[in-house]
């Protein structure tokens, strides 16, 4: 499951569309996490998409992970700010994938 300290435990890298890398990331088989208010760790993700078709307001878009060992796409948090912290994609992940930072 992702490590919902991983602000404290890992460094951030980089930037990806506005949001936050949370490393390691050695691509294209380490990817690190995603986001920050809403955070997934693509290095779990196994594209499942409960949380891309749960989601009411729309806060993920599939992005191509060619080469990772988990899945070949991930859903990636495009729209964190628009996260309404009703907490259905933490629920759903069946790899809990997902940090929702509801404060
Ligand atoms: Fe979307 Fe709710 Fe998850 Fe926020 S907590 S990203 S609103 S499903
Ligand atoms: Fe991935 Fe979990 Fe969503 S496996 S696609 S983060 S439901
Ligand atoms: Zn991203």
């Amino acid at each position: 499951a992702i490590d919902p300290q991983f602000h404290e435990n890992r460094d951030q890298v980089d930037e990806h569309e506005g949001h936050s890398v949370w490393g390691p990331v050695d691509e294209p088989e380490e990817l690190g996490i995603h986001g920050t208010h809403v955070a997934v760790d693509f290095d779990i993700c196994i594209a499942d998409g409960a949380c891309v078709e749960d989601c009411p307001v729309d806060v993920f878009e599939w992005i191509d992970t060619p080469g990772h060992p988990e899945s070949e796409e991930k859903a990636d948090p495009a729209k964190e700010a628009q996260c309404i912290d009703c907490m259905l994609c933490v629920d759903v992940c069946p790899v809990d994938a997902i940090d929702v930072d509801a404060g």
